[in-house]
């Protein structure tokens, strides 16, 4: 996937690791990129922070990825992209069996799986009419083993990871390639109550572009999932151990 001249829509582009990705696509050459953004008239403070090279190339486009109306409003503004990169989502801080009621886990499905998916699906015709392209998915080292402190939200992200699996078999035929990516603790607002140490959303958006030209679908960038990936490929039993110690406050 080559990211010079391509035409990107990346949700949650407002802040965190979407707003370093519209700036590393930017960076690399991209043609034009689709900033997806709830609250859009938070577009021109954003827009303010690029050089000026670059403003002309992002169009802000309104996008609640769990708003179905939405969805489909946007891929037909967006429709000449190549590149989908699905980057919104939350993280609640529940664990599974200690959250009060549902409502948490719900909801974090709600964006981080059925959003993701109904993104997917809208976009899919998309890309193919547009030779193929790429969807990256951003996952988490969650995806992969449950931190009892977030525990729903893993869940929603392994369900996430599943999804990318699927799907990358389902779209090989229209030639799309499908990219996960697994960071560890990154420096944003999702992860400001989290003490460990952290990598910088910029570390993430580069080495995700870099990844994708390299052609490796999994991809794992900071050094905390970098470990992460090595220790659960050599003993996934000993990392649920260890992450089990990770525990919501009221079940410390
Ligand atoms: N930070 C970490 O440690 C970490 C680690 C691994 C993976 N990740 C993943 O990286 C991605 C980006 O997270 P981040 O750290 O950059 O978090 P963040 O700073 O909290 O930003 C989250 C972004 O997602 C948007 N968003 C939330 N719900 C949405 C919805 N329903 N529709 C559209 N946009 C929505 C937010 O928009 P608003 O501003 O409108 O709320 C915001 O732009 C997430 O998928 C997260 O799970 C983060």
């Amino acid at each position: 996937m080559k990211i010079k001249n391509s035409v990107v829509l990346v949700t949650g582009s407002n802040r965190g690791i979407g707003k370093s990705y519209v700036t590393a696509l930017l960076n690399h050459g991209a043609k034009k990129v689709y900033a997806g953004i709830r609250d859009v008239g938070a577009f021109d403070k954003l827009a303010s922070e690029w050089p000026e090279e670059h403003r002309g190339k992002v169009e802000p486009v309104a996008l609640d990825i769990t708003n179905e109306k939405q969805i489909q409003s946007a891929a037909a503004k967006a429709g000449d992209i190549d590149l989908l990169i699905n980057n919104a989502g939350i993280a609640n801080f529940t664990g599974l069996i200690s959250a009060g009621n549902l409502d948490s886990a719900r909801q974090e499905m709600e964006v981080n799986y059925f959003g993701t998916l109904m993104m997917s699906r809208a976009f899919a015709p998309v890309l193919k009419k547009n030779g193929g392209g790429a969807l990256v998915n951003v996952l988490t080292v969650a995806s992969l083993g449950n931190f009892p402190v977030l525990g729903s939200y893993s869940a929603s992200k392994a369900a996430l990871h599943s999804l990318t699996q699927g799907i990358r078999a389902e779209l090989a035929a229209q030639g799309t390639r499908v990219f996960g990516v697994f960071p560890g603790p990154i420096e944003t607002d999702m992860a400001k109550d989290f003490d460990m140490e952290k990598s910088s959303p910029d570390m993430i958006a580069e080495g995700t572009l870099k990844a994708m030209v390299q052609g490796v679908e999994d991809i794992f960038i900071d050094p905390m999932a970098v470990q992460f990936r090595k220790d659960y490929f050599s003993d996934p039993k000993a990392l649920e151990k260890q992450l089990s110690e990770f525990l919501p406050v009221a079940s410390s």
